[in-house]
């Protein structure tokens, strides 16, 4: 009995040797290890049959049986090790970067030239104390036009110029409607700052677009003069464009009286640049002021007027083509 049992036990060894050495897994070690080791294992099985020994075989076969246990036991543990470290060693060399690839290239995102102009024309005149107000792109005849002072005559209103509707509405042709809103909302003392999307019928080219953007100014308040106008298109365009010689020249707008155009001296050429003016007392009336007491100022330019100056461009369709090539330029 014993011998057969210390025969069954050396060759049970001897199979798990083998089979352990084989295992490619740490998920066959671990079925390995239950199939020899384990509480119902093979090992177990043939201890089983322990209570079937002498009293003088049972130590001597409980013994070979231990070393049994514990030789498979190191095998295990030795063969998991190998098992271990093969893996961290795939693992690192499926996750080895490269660094001699070519990158993904990314292109680095910039901001539009006109939304960079709006940018910087609102940084000046917040630094003024002005806040950005907004209007509507789609407009009444009355605040594009009846309320800043511009009779049903003027050529401003002829059909050439501005996009109408079929309800009667209009698209705006100019952000001074925004004046209107914003006073028709808050009262003195105001200052604001209105940039956006103004609509003309205008043949397009080189220097026309019938969409194009305006940035409108209007300041009202107790006691406010000329001076001040100039002094605040002063400090905006300097800032814009650099300390350059500026003239105000007499113009006429229906909406401010009096009315003045701003010309630059750009490159040693008198550039016309902004419209500005008083705002005329039937303006101020028309929103409920009291023209006696408040007195405005206000101003708008073109906004593509003033990229194309300051980037020296040539045509304001770049301004809309979308090109990444003209437009990584800024
Ligand atoms: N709205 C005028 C235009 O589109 C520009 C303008 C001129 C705006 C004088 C003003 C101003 O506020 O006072 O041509």
């Amino acid at each position: 009995m014993s011998n057969n049992l210390e025969a069954q036990l050396l060759q049970l060894q001897q199979q798990g040797e083998t089979a352990i050495a084989a295992a490619d897994s740490l998920e066959r070690l671990e079925d390995l290890r239950i199939n020899y080791l384990g509480k119902k294992g093979e090992l177990g099985a043939l201890l089983r049959n322990m209570g079937k020994l002498t009293a003088e075989e049972r130590p001597k076969i409980g013994a070979i049986a231990n070393t049994v246990k514990e030789v498979l036991q190191e095998r295990l543990d030795k063969q998991k090790q190998i098992l271990e470290s093969a893996q961290i060693q795939a693992q690192l060399a499926a996750e080895t970067i490269d660094v001699t690839m070519p990158g993904i290239y990314r292109p680095q995102g910039r901001i539009h030239p006109l939304n960079g102009i709006i940018d910087q024309a609102m940084d000046i005149f917040v630094g003024m104390g002005y806040t950005v107000a907004q209007g509507t792109e789609m407009e009444t005849d009355y605040y594009n036009f009846e309320a800043l002072n511009t009779p049903q005559d003027h050529p401003a209103r002829d059909m050439q110029d501005t996009f109408y509707l079929p309800d009667g509405n209009l698209l705006r042709t100019h952000t001074s409607a925004v004046q209107i809103r914003y006073m028709e909302k808050e009262e003195p003392p105001i200052r604001i700052i209105a940039p956006g999307r103004v609509y003309r019928r205008d043949d397009v080219d080189a220097t026309h677009s019938a969409v194009f953007h305006q940035i409108e100014l209007l300041a009202v308040d107790e006691g406010l003069t000329f001076t001040d106008l100039k002094g605040t298109v002063k400090v905006f365009l300097q800032a814009m464009f650099g300390d350059l010689p500026i003239r105000f020249r007499a113009s006429y707008f229906p909406f401010t009286e009096p009315s003045a155009e701003v010309d630059l001296q750009w490159n040693g050429k008198w550039l016309e640049v902004m419209g500005c003016g008083m705002v005329d007392p039937n303006v101020l009336k028309s929103v409920g002021y009291d023209a006696e007491v408040y007195s405005g100022f206000a101003a708008g330019f073109g906004v593509e007027r003033f990229a194309m100056v300051l980037h020296q461009m040539d045509d304001i369709r770049r301004l809309y083509n979308s090109d990444l090539r003209f437009l990584q330029q800024f």
